[in-house]
């Protein structure tokens, strides 16, 4: 089909033949016998993230994952040496679950049933009145482990015991020049939680696009669009993978937040980020100022991995990263969010969203970071919202297809992908 208007410019669409131009099937956004598919196909057999080493830093600090997609439950705890291990949260001997809290610290787990006991690496080391059972082996009854490994900081885990691929090749073609991302000085922010009615993908969907901006964030964030690049917020460049893809977004530079380098370089790009849209946005322009020079490091954009505003575009705002299958990793100059969307049912998806900035030294930088936590909950609002009555929508079989413009595309290749994945495994 021909559109009616071409832009002057190649289709980034079409560097990837094997996507095609066609309209998308709807059924994986509604099937719960698709859902059922994925589940067996895809999360049960791939690296999933489930959060940072700076959450556990300590020899027995845990948290607690459940994950609906792989029918479990996961404690993730650093033991003694100081690693990382991930073990589902199932007692060896009558299969209660071991650890109730989401999180904490300990010297052992303590099963509340009947108190046997596991170490930080999950070896069985109790049994209360062991004698009475029949040549009890403890060697044989631990926790059973599940693959867990660390990228820049984040931690995987795979329900896989053998996982086809580590998480280093896994990852490495296409985020191996992101390796280098000053994660590790992003320590602070704020988090949400959300149960938000819509398949995972239609979820993931609205963030791996931004077409959307300018008219469903037209009264929240749309001055942050370069209007230099075409007014609908269009690609500067897109990279699909065999699982993973990006995108890299501008900005326009004279809005408070179109200019990725104001609060921490503070200076000249502040002043910038406030010459067009202080006066409309008066409380921005404020947190802002409050919070210029406030981060404890800098964060030179020539210092930035390769792999990191990649087109070295000079109105950068960020990239869009979505390692696969749903974990999303918004990249900045200076902070960056990490959204999971995680499944729990087909028309029912578990948002975690996590946001990282720089410390900041003074009040006015506290006040700035509080202020950017209420302005994102607002943006993320008006994308919930929208995707929990595009699920409705979808749900009435009104509609088969769908059709994705050009800059969509990251939302064709995660279509794509998943029914790849889901039908190869169909056709063995
Ligand atoms: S079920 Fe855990 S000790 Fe019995
Ligand atoms: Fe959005």
């Amino acid at each position: 089909m021909k559109s009616a208007v071409e832009p002057s410019a190649a289709f980034l669409t079409d560097r990837y033949p094997e996507l095609g131009r066609g309209p998308v099937s709807v059924e994986p956004y509604v099937s719960p016998e698709y859902y059922e598919r994925e589940k067996v196909h895809i999360f049960k057999k791939t690296w999933l993230q489930v959060g940072r080493v700076e959450e556990i830093p300590k020899a027995g600090d845990y948290f607690v994952k459940e994950l609906a997609a792989c029918d479990t439950e996961i404690i993730v705890v650093r033991n003694k040496a100081g690693q990382i291990r991930a073990m589902h949260n199932v007692c060896a001997h009558r299969l209660n679950q071991v650890v109730y809290e989401k999180c904490g610290n300990t010297r052992k787990f303590f099963c509340k049933f009947h108190g046997w006991a596991y170490d930080l690496d999950g070896k069985l080391t109790g049994v209360p009145d062991e004698s009475c059972f029949f040549d009890l082996d403890k060697a044989d009854y631990g926790l059973t482990q599940v693959s867990c490994d660390v990228w820049e900081g984040f931690i995987f885990v795979n329900m896989d015991p053998n996982p086809a691929q580590t998480l280093a090749e896994f990852m490495r073609p296409v985020y191996g020049d992101v390796e280098g991302y000053p994660f590790d000085k992003l320590t602070c922010g704020f988090a949400w939680t959300s149960v938000v009615n819509c398949n995972w993908k239609l979820a993931l969907d609205a963030f791996q696009e931004a077409y959307h901006v300018a008219y469903i964030h037209g009264n929240s964030i749309a001055d942050a669009i370069d209007k230099s690049e075409g007014g609908s917020m269009r690609p500067l460049d897109v990279v699909c993978g065999d699982l993973h893809r990006r995108l890299s977004l501008a900005g326009n530079q004279k809005s408070v937040y179109g200019n990725p380098k104001a609060v921490t370089s503070g200076g000249a790009a502040a002043q910038e980020a406030l010459a067009e849209s202080a006066g409309a946005r008066p409380i921005a322009a404020a947190a802002l100022r409050a919070g210029m020079g406030s981060a404890r490091h800098e964060f030179p954009l020539d210092a930035l991995p390769e792999g990191v505003n990649w087109t070295k575009h000079p109105n950068w705002l960020f990239d869009i990263n979505v390692v696969f299958p749903d974990f999303y990793l918004s990249l900045r100059p200076n902070y960056c969010q990490a959204y999971n969307f995680r499944p729990i049912a087909h028309n029912k998806t578990l948002f975690e969203g996590r946001v990282y900035y720089p410390e900041m030294t003074t009040a006015g930088g506290r006040f700035f970071q509080e202020y950017m936590k209420v302005a994102l909950r607002d943006v993320l609002l008006e994308d919930m919202s929208t995707v929990e009555r595009t699920q409705l929508a979808a749900q009435t079989g009104a509609k088969q297809h769908m059709v994705l413009q050009d800059g969509e595309v990251l939302v064709r290749h995660g279509a794509h992908v998943v029914d790849r994945l889901v039908n190869a495994a169909q056709s063995v």
